[in-house]
């Protein structure tokens, strides 16, 4: 029977590593990508420990060239990719009288054009097949909220919307594109006082968010799994907020 290939950008920690593990329940063979190493390794590692399938390579969203050779790496041995988890992505406090060219350009670079990066690159070989589906990370700060000191991310996750919708279009029939939005989530990058959240926000968002909680990476993890999903062929084309009801509870 076709083992399910699922390729994870980001998955060394946060909500790719939950991406990762999820999709490994499911059945998938994983490939963990990431610039975190250890992390990236110790993911898969912890896939095959519970008798999944998992392997780590190291991509960095950023440069052309390694999404190209992963993917490539990936399909010459398993054949196309069934489902591209487009995750890394970057969030760095910025006031914008300090927001020169190069912060701007690299937010972008990781968190939007990251994303194209490795669309782009499985593709192809997904319509041939006409089979796979690919989901990217955006943001209720890209969906709905403005965030203050970090319009490059706002600015970035807004744009991932628009490729998702584009790309659903380009690759309609063959492949599906969603995104997820999640809300609070409890990671790394939430949890970073210097350009987040940090630990009290979260306490202090939970008190209004009406699922009662922060979120936790296997609530995003668990919806990604969904939307790859045969449940969910005939969805394409849409962001899905996940954030606990944040966005419709705060009036
Ligand atoms: N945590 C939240 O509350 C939240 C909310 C909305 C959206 N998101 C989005 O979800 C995704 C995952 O976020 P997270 O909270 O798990 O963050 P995280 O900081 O815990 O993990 C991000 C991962 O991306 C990787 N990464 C960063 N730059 C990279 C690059 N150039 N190439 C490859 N990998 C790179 C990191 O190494 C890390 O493994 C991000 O796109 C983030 O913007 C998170």
């Amino acid at each position: 029977m076709h083992k399910p290939t699922v390729l994870v950008t980001g998955a060394g920690i946060g909500i790719g590593a939950a991406t990762a593990q999820a999709f490994a329940a499911a059945g998938y063979r994983v490939i963990a990508t990431d610039i975190l190493e250890e992390e990236g390794r110790s993911v898969a590692a912890g896939i095959e420990a519970n008798g999944g399938v998992a392997e780590y390579h190291r991509l960095d969203v950023t440069k052309t060239d390694d999404v190209e050779a992963v993917v490539s790496s990936v399909q010459d041995r398993y054949g196309p990719i069934d489902t591209v988890v487009a995750n890394a992505g970057i969030a760095y406090r910025v006031p914008l009288a300090e927001l020169d060219d190069e912060r701007w350009d690299h937010t972008l670079d990781v968190d939007l054009k990251g994303i194209m990066r490795v669309c782009r690159a499985a593709a192809p070989a997904m319509r041939t097949a006409r089979r796979g589906n690919m989901i990217a990370l955006s943001s209720i700060m890209g969906v709905a909220y403005g965030w203050d000191e970090h319009v490059h991310y706002s600015a970035a996750k807004a744009g991932v919307v628009g490729l998702v919708r584009g790309l659903a279009v380009e690759l309609a029939p063959d492949v599906r594109v969603n995104g997820l939005a999640p809300g609070y989530i409890r990671t790394a990058q939430s949890l970073s006082r210097e350009h987040s959240s940090g630990p009290a926000g979260l306490a202090e968002a939970a008190k209004f968010i009406p699922l009662g909680r922060v979120g936790e990476p296997e609530d995003i993890a668990d919806v990604a799994v969904f939307l790859a999903s045969e449940a969910a062929r005939y969805l394409t084309g849409q962001v899905i907020v996940v954030d606990g009801g944040l966005l419709v509870g705060r009036y």
